[in-house]
This record gives structure tokens, sequence and C-alpha cells, in this order.
């Protein structure tokens, strides 16, 4: 029996993903960059910082910037991104969050978000679900980002949970790595994209029933 769930924020929990690019692509055109979907799913679960700088790199301008230029950048990208975040609300939960989190806590499986986002607190607060998880991961506090399995495994020992025992739930390719390195059992979330190595897929939430999910091997 699985016995805490670790949740990612970004795609899975609500469909930030889409600020993340327009922000992106807004910051990378106003230096001469431009990018697709395609590229942009390689950002996906990736640091503030090294999303900036995988941009960098796909323009060759990996060498253009120095540190405070680039801290200027991402802080630039941040606040448009955080703009767009203004109206987030309770309606901006993805399709049976809301649902899965009530049997979560009905079935009393303690609940983590392990997201690359330091803008995580404030979004779950925003979406009015921040009291269904017993800890957030602080993403200063990692040595390394996903597809390092160190986050997934923080927010199962923030729970009490072995990382064994604990199901983690992801849209990004990194994402699933990082979990199943972890040791952990792996839910692929995402509609559009394969996720390899996830042990189960689904396009949302509703798909899930949380009794045969914790009933998983
Ligand atoms: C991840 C997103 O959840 O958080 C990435 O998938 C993003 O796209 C990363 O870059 C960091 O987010 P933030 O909010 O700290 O810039
Ligand atoms: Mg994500």
């Amino acid at each position: 029996m699985k016995k805490g769930f670790v949740f990612d924020l970004d795609g899975v929990i609500t469909d930030t993903a889409k600020f993340h690019y327009i922000a992106w692509k807004e910051l990378a055109e106003s230096i001469g960059i431009t990018f697709d979907e395609v590229f942009n799913e390689t950002l996906k679960g990736i640091s503030r910082m090294d999303s900036l700088d995988r941009i960098l790199a796909h323009g060759n301008q990996e060498n253009k910037f120095t540190p405070l230029e680039k801290e200027a950048l991402a802080e630039k990208k941040n606040d448009n991104y955080v703009k767009s975040l203004e109206d987030l609300s309770e309606n901006d939960l993805l399709p049976g969050v809301h649902d899965f989190l009530l049997k979560a806590r009905e079935h009393q499986i303690p609940c983590a978000i392990a997201s690359a986002s330091k803008n995580a607190p404030m979004i779950l607060e925003k979406l009015g679900v921040i009291s269904f998880f017993g800890h957030i991961v602080d993403p200063d506090t990692l040595k390394k980002g996903k597809p390092d399995p160190e986050i997934f495994i923080k927010a199962a020992e923030s729970i009490d949970i072995k990382p064994e025992d604990a199901i983690g739930f992801e849209d990004a390719q990194a994402g699933i790595e990082g979990i199943k390195k972890a040791g952990m059992y792996a839910v692929g979330i995402s509609a559009t994209e394969t996720l390899i190595g996830a042990d189960i897929q689904v396009a949302s939430m509703t798909e899930l029933d949380i009794e045969l999910l914790v009933s998983s091997k």
C-alpha cells in the first residue's frame, strides 16, 4: 500500500506551465532569441536560473551576460510571470485536482509539494488548496534540481513517508526521472506528451482512482 503523495505544482495542480512559457518567450524575444513549444518542454520542471541558461544556450548567447545581468533578466521574467497570475483563483485548479485532494484527506494520506518554483506557496494560497499540503519543499534548500531525486526524497521525508511508499505526480519528463530515481511510483499527467518511465500516465487527474492507486506495487 502506498502511504503518501508528492505533487509537482506547475502543470499538475494548475496550468501555470502556459504562463511560464509566455513569460519566458517574451523575455527571450526581448534579447533576440526565439523558441517553440518543443523547446519549451525542456524547460518544464527546471529552476528559473537553469531555464534562463538553457534559453541563452539555445540562442548561442551563453557568454553574453554577466551574472548580475542574468539575475536582472530572470527577475524581469518573474515579474511578468507573477503579473499574469494576478487573477489566479480556485477556478484555475486543473480538472480532478480538488476532488483528489479531498479524497486523500478522507483517506488520511499526507501530501507534499515538490516544485522547483519559488512562487509555489503564493500560488497554492491563491488556489485555496495550501491547507491540503503538510509541506512545501523550499527549492532554495536543494543542491540539485530535477531530474535529480533530491526534491522528491525531501518531500516524502517531510511528511514522514519512505520514498518507496510514496506516489509522485508530474507533468514533466525531468520530474518523472527524478521520481523514479527516488524509488517512488510515478504518475505522469499529460494529454500531449509521452512521459517516458512513468508507471502510469493519464491526461488529467479525473482519470485517477485513489483506492486503485494506493494499492499499486
Ligand atoms: C517549475 C516549472 O515548476 O518551476 C518551470 O516547471 C519553472 O517552468 C520552475 O521555471 C521555477 O519556477 P519559478 O516560479 O521559481 O520561476
Ligand atoms: Mg510541472
